[in-house]
């Protein structure tokens, strides 16, 4: 069976230095932001996978023309009003949320109707949370009973900037209604809860329209209608979310240590190192440097055996969001109990992963004790996996399926992982990677 992998053993000590490939975020927002500009963008170190694929061929869909091959990708922009499309156009998102929400917002004014399906995993996520706002600008939808895709946009060009409280924390909320206002004359205000600024940065980094005021719990941003963006180059840092698997793996495993080469360390994005340095994880980030807005710098990472539990201050959930199940496996191996709390939106993601941290954990024998949105972990500095765990994850989620793979090599036990292929969505070449430092 081609789609399943078998784990049988622990990974010995290692040093090792790696680079992972760019980021997701950064790698979708560019291709958008680049189908908007005047003229040809260029990126480098662009993420391969299929969530970057599907935004590529949805701007392709909408006239734009790209060149794409394994040193760069081009984006031959035709103007912030350049999009050429047929009548009753479909896009496919697949298992992209962020391409999926965020490419919502730059189709309010379609002059026509504009259908967007999904994988069987998008199909079962909320769009009411973002056609909610986006129908406050005047655009059309029409959603099912379960407010999930297909759902039909058609926009107008009658649009009204809005006031709109983000309070999910929601980046992909978030810059669906930045990319609106950007389509709207007038000043749209959003008051968002703190959730990654990639977009915000972006905008700034572009010269827009956008004004950002960074209050203690909330963001208030105010954006304005764009004439004309200008072509973007860009080299796309590396994923702290793909780096975080192997922050986590490095931690687990006494003694050894591992560097990791130029990774976005935006301070929206780095919950999982603040975190795990309040767990007592030895983590530093070395070479920081800017870049274009962004920050940089190489994460070096040290493993042991003694960890601190930790009662999880809530607000550092947003920028650890998509690493939770990460994180869950380091406090199964702290001493004492560490808690968890506010994570209601870890079961809007791709699988639900709040239930699935909890699941991985119980087949480990790890005590749990999990509400709809908390959970609690008896932590066991001995812990040791002795028995076969089989991980079928029918939502093929790729951050299930890796952090199971980070959970057998660091615990032991006969560990059957099936849904290789869903490594695809988000780091086609994790195994890869991970095969480089199991040798
Ligand atoms: C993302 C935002 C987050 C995150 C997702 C990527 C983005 O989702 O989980 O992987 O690029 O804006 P939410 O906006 O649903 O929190």
């Amino acid at each position: 069976m081609q789609n399943l992998i078998i784990f049988k053993k622990k990974i010995n000590k290692f040093n090792k230095k790696i680079s992972v490939p760019g980021d997701k975020s950064l790698s979708i927002r560019w291709v958008l932001f680049s189908s908007l500009a005047t003229g040809i963008s260029k990126a480098q170190n662009l993420l391969h996978s299929e969530d970057v694929l599907s935004a590529i061929k949805s701007i392709q869909k909408l006239g734009i023309k790209v060149i794409l091959n394994k040193k760069f990708c081009k984006i031959y922009g035709q103007g912030f009003d350049g999009y050429k499309y047929k009548k009753n156009l479909l896009l496919n998102a697949r298992n992209s949320g962020t391409l999926g929400r965020l490419i919502l917002g730059l189709l309010i004014n379609s002059p026509t109707s504009i259908k967007l399906i999904g994988d069987k995993s998008l199909s079962k996520r909320d769009f009411k949370r973002i056609a909610d706002p986006l129908k406050m600008f005047g655009a059309n939808f029409k959603l099912n009973k379960n407010k999930t895709l297909p759902l039909v946009i058609k926009g107008s060009q009658n649009l009204k900037p809005i006031y709109y409280n983000e309070n999910k924390g929601s980046a992909q909320c978030k810059s669906s209604v930045i990319f609106g206002g950007m389509r709207t004359v007038g000043e749209t205000i959003i008051k968002a809860k703190k959730s990654r600024n990639h977009t915000e940065l972006l905008c700034k980094y572009l010269g827009l329209p956008i004004k950002v005021k960074n209050n203690k719990n909330y963001d208030l941003i105010k954006i304005n209608k764009v004439k004309k963006i200008k072509s973007l180059n860009y080299k796309i840092p590396s994923d702290i979310s793909s780096a975080s698997f192997f922050i986590v793996l490095t931690a687990l495993s006494n003694k050894s240590k591992l560097i990791i080469k130029n990774v976005n360390v935006n301070p929206t994005r780095i919950g999982i190192v603040n975190i795990l340095k309040k767990m007592g994880v030895k983590i530093n980030l070395i070479n920081k440097k800017k870049y274009k807005g962004e920050k940089v710098a190489d994460i070096h990472v040290y493993g042991s055996e003694n960890f601190k539990s930790l009662n999880c201050p809530p607000k550092l959930n947003s920028g650890a969001i998509d690493e939770f199940l990460l994180i869950f496996l380091i406090a199964a191996k702290a001493d004492g109990i560490s808690y968890f709390s506010d994570l209601a939106e870890l079961n809007q993601k791709e699988s639900p992963r709040l239930k699935w941290g909890a699941k991985i954990l119980k087949m480990m024998g790890v005590k749990i004790k999990l509400t709809k949105n908390s959970i609690k972990i008896f932590g066991n500095p001995k812990l040791k996996v002795n028995k076969k765990i089989i991980i079928k994850n029918y939502l093929k989620d790729h951050r299930v399926f890796m952090t199971s793979a980070i959970a057998a090599l660091s615990f032991g036990g006969a560990w059957h992982i099936h849904n290789k292929d869903s490594i695809k969505t988000s780091f086609p070449s994790f195994l890869k990677i991970l095969n480089l430092i199991n040798k």
